[in-house]
């Protein structure tokens, strides 16, 4: 079987070009949407992240602004800023880049976040309204699962979804997104982890599966069944090239489990270019709100 690759560059430009005309319109309507972005400390996966970001939104129009702290800005001095920026009517969405220092918590930076400019989606008042199905900032990555799922013309509907994985950020909202009674959703959904008792049992049984494992090619050619549709959200470095670029594999051995496939995401350039777009989609979303 030749399995249909599917592009998450691709996809990701088309979704681009529609933002684009968004917030071309917005503008026209003298609204111009804004990101706030906040890193903290010099990681170097995160500046290369929010560098991304950045560049995204300048590419389509948006105003951003990173904020970029020492490592050692206290918990109290970052609330404060979030305070700020909840405040402030230029940023329609604000980001914090995560992970943080480990001396500040993650949950209570979060929670100070206004659930209203939460583009990541990760407060736990979008996540309680994606469960229920209201209107919310969906989060960014298990979003660009769905778009990749439907715009490449696997729409989950019906199907029977595993998802390999349950991390907050991934797994679980991947099946709470795609289990809802909505277009572009309706599917089956199962959970796998690594307490699931014969994995490849479960696995075997999928029509779609979504890969959030971080292990390197995790998924071999024996756990699928032909024709199954396959979304590696798997980013795991395993080298370095000569030229000091990272190597990376997702969580799916690609050239033999695509070999059975009907379709499948490669990494890089599957779930990847999806993230950003879904953030700039949120931003647009969350600037359009401020109109109605
Ligand atoms: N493309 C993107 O934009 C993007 C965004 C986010 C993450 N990622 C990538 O996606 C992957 C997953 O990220 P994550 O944050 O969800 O990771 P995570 O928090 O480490 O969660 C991994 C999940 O995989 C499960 N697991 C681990 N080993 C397993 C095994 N042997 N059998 C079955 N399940 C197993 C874990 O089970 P337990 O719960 O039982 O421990 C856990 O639920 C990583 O490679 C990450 O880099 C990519």
């Amino acid at each position: 079987m030749t399995a249909q690759i599917i592009s998450g560059k691709e996809i990701s430009a088309t979704i681009r070009e529609e933002l684009k005309t968004k917030v071309d319109e917005l503008k026209g309507k003298g609204v111009t949407p804004g990101l706030a972005v906040v890193l903290v400390g010099e990681d170097p996966a995160s500046q290369v992240y929010v560098n991304m970001k950045s560049k995204a939104c300048d590419n389509l129009g948006i105003f951003e602004e990173t904020t970029k702290l020492p490592a050692e800005t206290t918990e109290d001095e970052l609330l404060e800023l979030i305070d700020k920026l909840n405040k402030d009517d230029r940023f329609h969405g604000i980001l914090v880049q995560l992970p943080l220092p480990d001396h500040i918590d993650e949950n209570k930076v979060l929670m100070k976040i206004d659930p209203d400019k939460d583009v990541d989606g990760f407060h736990p008042v979008n996540v309680g309204r994606m469960l229920v199905g209201t209107d919310c900032y969906l989060p960014c990555t298990p979003h660009g699962v769905q778009e990749l799922l439907i715009r490449s013309g696997n729409d989950p509907s019906g199907k029977h979804v595993v998802i390999v994985g349950r991390s907050n950020i991934v797994g679980k909202p991947v099946a709470g997104i795609l289990m809802q009674k909505k277009d572009g959703a309706n599917a089956t959904v199962t959970i796998a982890h690594s307490r699931t008792k014969d994995l490849a049992e479960v696995t075997k049984c999928a029509d779609i599966i979504v890969a959030a494992i971080g292990v390197p090619e995790f998924i071999k050619p024996d756990m699928v069944k032909d024709g199954v549709v396959v979304i590696d959200v798997g980013v795991n470095q395993v080298g370095t090239t000569d030229e000091g670029k990272r190597i990376l594999k997702g969580d799916v051995e690609f050239d033999t489990v695509k070999e059975k496939a009907a379709a499948i995401t490669p990494v890089p350039g599957g779930v990847g270019p999806m993230t950003v777009t879904m953030l700039m989609g949120n931003t647009v979303q969350a600037a359009e709100r401020t109109l109605k």
